[in-house]
């Protein structure tokens, strides 16, 4: 039985299920090359549908990560908004009834808009609850028979925060937290405040820059904007910083009185920039922390699982992997609205067909591959030089150029899903290069000096780099790295100490695996500096889209599988 799931507005995605085992699934924005796509993935499920080799008409039921006509909240919003402040109503009248309905509204002709274009079919459409699509796309893939399950993000339809427990092939919603308290809409609204921009995912920026912060404004934030009480609950105050305000750079005279005016784009960032990023992000930690513990009063369950795209805060995450009750964890690494597509899937064959769990995600790579064939063909049509080289050969001869100062674009496998390279689609070099971050940063990526870079590690170092247990193969913690290893990779630890390392398994990626194991024989350092392989727009997909960015980046090496082009001789 075939399944397809669909996330259609914000990081559409498709992916496809066969008897509960995950087949293929993708995100949009690497097809059409716009980031963060919103839009019905047409490209994506055709992708699913080619890599399975089946049509449309194979499929018997698609679940969709949104129930379209939960749309109360937005009446209630427009009326709070307008007894808050005409600022705020005009902000939300702005967005228009158009949008709404062409959003949310649009949702109900998918199934229409599935056979138009992708012939006949006489499948089931499942309006799966958002949240519950996140908590199916943690749960269900995990390795765990029981679990609590978190899922925090923006918010769904009016659910922000879902305490849920699954037990076998059942979640069971425990509680839930709503509009206007959420947490990614309070981080949002502080991405905003620093002057980046939540439309383009730049809440990733104000975690990195908290980093080089002081907490000076934390009791501001804890005591006027987000607060807990006894009750396991947390508030967003709206009135003293308000998301939908945020949007068009609005802040309340509440929150610049107390911390100064917000930055304008183009301005400086400043010591006080840097100290209310690191005050809003501990208040989210001390918040997030907060919630964990109430869950784990709820199910006395020793594994967590989380999604939502909170549960891309890696700094969070790690303080939790580390300092809560909980013993194990999971976290989607497909944690945003693009798992979505994968959970809505997994909440047909499980919780509504009643089907049996058989499956355990414990890789990413779900997307599109290339053959050797296709990457020389690709090539040739680019005219550029390059040698087939077999890996007995070519890993070596990587891992070498890599410790000689070399910065390689490697395209390995099936591109993964979700926001992560994770060695199928990076940037590799050298660790131990204290230069390598900004060289990496500015020459090459063209983004934030403040950025921090991350380790792809083998997995059996962790105690030797840490000097305790973790274990994290979707790079999603940031945990502290041991003392006395600091010094010896200087380009993947942050300036507090810590890093966020992706620890690659033999089994689940083994050609990865070997190139590191080179690198390590060579340098004794089991890991590899690994970012995403994409200059300003979404990670490569497919051969040319690596190409087009070796022609306009600025990087030594560019890997298609086994075919080896150097900058230079490439030409
Ligand atoms: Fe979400």
């Amino acid at each position: 039985m075939y399944i397809l799931g669909l996330t259609t507005l914000g990081d559409s995605a498709a992916a496809l299920i066969r008897d509960g085992e995950l087949i293929a699934a993708a995100e949009e924005e690497r097809f059409s090359r716009v980031k963060h796509h919103s839009g019905f993935p047409y490209r994506s499920i055709e992708f699913c549908l080619d890599y399975a080799g089946i049509k449309l008409s194979d499929i018997e039921h698609v679940g969709h990560y949104w129930k379209p006509w939960i749309l109360r909240h937005k009446a209630m919003q427009a009326a709070k908004a307008a007894l808050v402040s005409p600022a705020m109503f005009k902000a939300r009248a702005d967005r228009g009834v158009a949008q709404v309905s062409e959003s949310y509204l649009g949702m109900f002709k998918h199934a229409k808009r599935l056979r138009e274009r992708f012939g006949p079919g006489d499948f089931k459409f499942h309006y799966v609850e958002h949240h519950q699509s996140h908590a199916a796309s943690a749960f269900f893939v995990s390795p765990f028979e029981s679990a609590a399950i978190l899922t925090w993000d923006g918010t769904g339809e009016d659910t922000t925060t879902l305490f849920c427990k699954g037990q076998g092939n059942k979640i069971k919603v425990l509680k839930r937290i709503k509009l206007p308290h959420s947490l990614g809409q309070f981080y949002s609204a502080v991405t905003n405040y620093i002057g980046f921009d939540m439309f383009a995912g730049d809440e990733w920026k104000v975690m990195g820059l908290a980093a080089y912060g002081k907490p000076r404004y934390y009791d501001f934030f804890r005591d006027k904007v987000l607060t807990t009480n006894g009750h396991g609950d947390f508030k967003f105050n709206i009135k003293v910083l308000d998301h939908h305000l945020a949007k068009h750079y609005q802040f309340p005279k509440g929150i610049i009185d107390e911390i100064g005016p917000e930055r304008k784009r183009d301005e400086e960032l400043t010591e006080r920039h840097w100290d209310v990023a690191c005050s809003a992000q501990k208040a989210l930690e001390d918040t997030g922390l907060y919630l964990v513990e109430q869950i784990k009063d709820m199910t006395g369950e020793e594994n967590l699982c989380m999604a939502g795209g909170v549960a891309f805060n890696s700094v969070m995450n790690g303080r939790i992997f580390h300092e809560s009750p909980f013993r194990r964890f999971y976290v989607q690494p497909a944690a945003g609205d693009a798992g979505c597509s994968l959970g809505a899937a997994y909440y047909v064959w499980n919780q509504v067909l009643g089907k049996p769990r058989s499956f355990v995600m414990d890789h990413a790579y779900w997307g599109p591959a290339f053959s050797n064939e296709e990457c020389r063909h690709a090539l040739n049509e680019a005219g550029l030089k390059y040698e087939t080289v077999a890996d007995e050969v070519l890993l070596p001869r990587l891992a070498k150029m890599i410790a000689d100062g070399a910065i390689v674009g490697w395209f390995n496998g099936r591109m993964e899903l979700g926001p992560r390279a994770l060695g199928a689609r990076s940037f590799l070099a050298d660790p131990r290069r204290s230069d390598m971050r900004e060289i990496l940063n500015h020459k090459v990526k063209l983004r934030e000096w403040f950025r921090p870079l991350a380790p792809s590690m083998l997995e059996e170092y962790g105690n030797e780099v840490f000097g305790k247990e973790h274990h994290d193969p979707f790079m999603i913690t940031v945990v502290a790295v041991a003392e006395e290893y600091k010094a010896k990779i200087p380009a993947v630890v942050h300036v507090d100490g810590s890093a966020r390392p992706q620890m690659v398994s033999r089994k689940t990626n083994p050609r990865y695996w070997s190139l590191i194991d080179e690198f390590r024989k060579l340098t004794s350092i089991p890991m590899l500096l690994n970012t995403s392989f994409n200059v300003q727009e979404p990670i490569v997909c497919s051969p040319q889209d690596a190409i087009n960015t070796f022609q306009n980046a600025n990087f030594d090496a560019l890997v298609l599988e086994n075919n080896l082009v150097l900058r230079s001789a490439a030409v």
